[in-house]
């Protein structure tokens, strides 16, 4: 991708926007926000870390183009998606005196542009936000498809709306500064896509992976770029979740139990539990039979290779630690199970994911008990 900017459009009708992939955006950001604005103000939300990183060159291009913009500023982490934060920000910018013609700019993670996008769906009924992610995981997933929330104490995500951005900016070159420690997590997210439906990404990705998270931009694009338009289309054609869009859940119901059980405190970030319940998922449906073992040790071994977590070493082996009962209580709890069973996304071998919405939890049971063995 050398330079040149992408740009993909995902269709939703009146709700639809482009996503434009490339470096330079936030530097040039101005040019790509006028069309989208209602009026040449926005309040932009980050975080410290961001804001200390990229917020200078994206203020330059608002003032240069006299786009004016007010900056709130919230505490990075998980912690910040609830509902003190929620709240407060919610009075923050009534103290700016936006109007419905203003426009959110989330610029961070996901945790900013979730809480961003949740607040611009309720405030004053809802108004305008445009996502600039600036990690891999929010380029690649949560930045597109307008699933906004934040947490409470039943769980993450449990309070949110459907809120589509009116464009998504992904600036490669954002990601240059991001810890690698999270652009492996968002590196898992990327494998999903090849996992769920498209076996030819997934053997560029065992090729090209370690270039990407050295930072190759031509690989990260053509990473970030297949992943949004993997995402679009599930999106566009199932945008509130009542089919297909669940295959983005692969690897998500034993990771939403795992990020439970250790409290979301940072021992495991979200990335790094979907590659350990990207490979359970994986095992689990070879051992019911449906899938090959050589495509969930294929699978093991590239998330291995490139360093993110694919075990669970220490599974009910300290009374602190998650016990496989423990673990599928869990994951009845999780909003996205059924009644009695579990609903899961089970494949027939890589690139063919399937939901299985009858899962007896006595199979899940005994199949993490053994791995504790
Ligand atoms: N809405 C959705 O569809 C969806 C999908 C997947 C995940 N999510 C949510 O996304 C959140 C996780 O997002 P995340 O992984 O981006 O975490 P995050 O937002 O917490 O960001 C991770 C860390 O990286 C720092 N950071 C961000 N960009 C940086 C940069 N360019 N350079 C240096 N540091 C940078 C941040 O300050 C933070 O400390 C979770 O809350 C999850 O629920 C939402
Ligand atoms: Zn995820």
């Amino acid at each position: 991708m050398n330079g040149a900017i992408a740009r993909l459009g995902v269709e939703l009708a009146e709700r639809g926007y482009d996503i434009l992939v490339g470096s330079g955006l936030i530097a040039d950001a101005a040019r790509h926000l006028a069309p989208v604005l209602k009026r040449p103000r926005v309040v932009i939300v980050t975080d410290p870390a961001v804001a200390a990183l990229h917020l200078g060159a994206f203020g330059a291009s608002l003032d240069a183009a006299h786009i004016r913009h007010d900056c709130l500023v919230l505490p990075a982490g998980e912690a910040t998606k609830g509902f003190a934060r929620l709240g407060r920000l919610l009075d923050d910018l009534l103290d700016l005196r936006i109007d419905r013609n203003t426009t959110l700019v989330a610029l961070g993670g996901g945790v900013i542009g979730d809480i961003a996008g949740f607040a611009a769906s309720i405030v004053l009924r809802g108004i305008d936000y445009i996502q600039i992610p600036t990690t891999l995981l929010a380029q690649v997933d949560s930045s597109v498809g307008g699933k906004t929330a934040v947490n409470t104490r039943h769980g993450k995500n449990l309070v949110g709306a459907f809120h589509q951005p009116r464009l998504v900016l992904a600036d490669l070159d954002a990601l240059l500064t991001l810890p690698r420690r999270e652009l492996l997590a968002g590196y898992a997210e990327v494998v999903k896509y090849g996992l769920i439906n498209d076996p030819a990404f997934f053997d560029w990705l065992e090729a090209h992976g370690p270039a990407l998270l050295a930072g190759d931009k031509a690989a990260l694009g053509h990473a970030v770029m297949t992943s949004c338009q993997a995402k679009a289309r599930i999106v566009a054609a199932d945008e509130r979740e009542t089919g297909d869009r669940a295959l983005l859940n692969l690897g998500h119901t034993f990771a939403h139990a795992l990020e439970a059980e250790t409290a979301y405190d940072g021992e495991l970030l979200h990335g790094e539990a979907v590659a350990i319940g990207m490979v359970l998922a994986f095992q689990l449906s070879a051992r019911l039979g449906l899938a090959p073992a050589a495509d969930a040790a294929r699978i093991q071994g590239h998330l291995e290779q490139v360093g993110l977590p694919t075990k669970l070493p220490r599974l009910g082996q300290a009374t602190a630690l998650p016990t496989p009962a423990r673990i599928v209580d869990s994951m009845a709890s999780d909003k996205k199970a059924g009644d009695g069973q579990l609903t899961f996304i089970l494949t027939r071998g890589i690139g063919r994911a399937f939901i299985a919405r009858d899962v007896a939890r006595d199979q899940v049971s005994a199949f993490l008990a053994e791995l504790c063995n």
